[in-house]
């Protein structure tokens, strides 16, 4: 890795630091200078977002920190869940869920995560305003288990590279769109790998990838396990997700680079698109949000589009 936020823009496409070297071109983490939740950013940074993050960059602003108030630091504790990994809001309903914490504290809980939600919508629109009329607001999350050590089954084992994929709600070919913040409040990074472009990774398992069968997929419906009935385009990206994780050769000779995000700093990318993988850290606010392809600047770049290149058909 080469730069640092301050001097160099963009952090240079690094060589897998694994005895199995792969040097070759993978995702690039991109710092902005922008500071601000609500301001709109400079020209420059309102035009080439969008273009760096459909071409697979993670946007870093290492200037952009998510305030947490003094009333809210008692809810910095794993024991806050009563899931595995995070406590969510859905900001139609306002529901909150996976946790524990009842009365002021579900509250104090709700209001964190609506905040989160409130910062992250304005910095996408004001980042990306091609998207903005075409932005759908999914669940907030905050992520308060410490990653390193935690226990899981392999499928869900995020310290293993993988693009997103939701098992239970089906995209149908929408983009996922995250957005992050390292809330850590003892200065402890959130400790990330980056892999390799999303052609050359789908491309590698393509083959392997099966077209899956629309009765099945209306079997997983009826039975409840997905929300909406599983396109094929959901089906694969589910496969590719788990082929990734489960292929030891793929996790540790594929082009990849470590990537530290420090306390306090921000950052988003297409998380069905980027490979990667959290290997350490605690305390994080996440946001998601759906984009169909045809709002992107080039809907070519989609994961949906370079799947039905690779498979020869359409999957939605
Ligand atoms: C993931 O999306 O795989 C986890 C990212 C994180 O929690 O930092
Ligand atoms: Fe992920």
């Amino acid at each position: 890795m080469t730069g640092s936020a301050r001097d160099g823009r963009r952090f240079a496409r690094a060589e897998s630091e694994t005895p199995c070297v792969s040097p070759t071109p993978l995702t690039v983490i991109s710092a902005l200078d922008h500071d601000s939740w609500t301001e709109p950013p400079a020209a420059r940074e309102a035009r080439v977002a969008a273009d760096s993050l459909e071409r697979g960059d993670v946007l870093f602003f290492p200037f952009l920190d998510f305030e947490i108030d003094a009333g809210e630091q008692a809810l910095f504790s794993p024991a806050i869940l009563s899931s595995a990994k995070n406590a969510s809001f859905h900001p139609v309903t306002a529901r909150v869920g996976g946790t524990r914490v009842e009365g002021n504290d579900l509250d104090r809980l709700r209001g964190l995560m609506a905040r989160f939600n409130e910062r992250a919508n304005a910095l996408v629109r004001s980042l990306a305003p091609a998207y903005r009329d075409h932005l759908q607001v999914g669940r907030t999350s905050f992520r308060p288990a410490e990653i390193a050590g935690r226990a899981s089954w392999w499928w869900q084992d995020d310290t293993r590279l993988h693009v997103d994929s939701f098992p239970a709600t089906p995209v149908q070919g929408r983009r996922i769109l995250r957005v992050f913040s390292n809330v850590n409040l003892e200065g402890k990074p959130r400790s990330w790998r980056v892999g390799d472009a999303f052609e050359r990774v789908a491309a590698r398992f393509a083959r392997t990838l099966r077209i899956p069968s629309p009765t099945g997929a209306a079997v997983l419906h009826l039975l409840r396990v997905t929300e909406t009935r599983r396109s094929a385009y959901d089906g694969l990206m589910l496969q590719l997700h788990n082929r990734m994780k489960r292929d030891a050769d793929f996790q540790a000779c594929s082009p990849q680079m470590p990537f530290d995000f420090p306390a306090g700093t921000t950052w988003m990318a297409f998380t069905d698109q980027v490979s990667h993988a959290a290997m350490a850290g605690q305390y994080e606010m996440e946001q998601t949000f759906l984009l169909p392809p045809a709002a992107m600047l080039d809907e070519s770049r989609s994961p949906l589009r370079i799947l039905e290149r690779l498979k020869h058909r359409r999957l939605v």
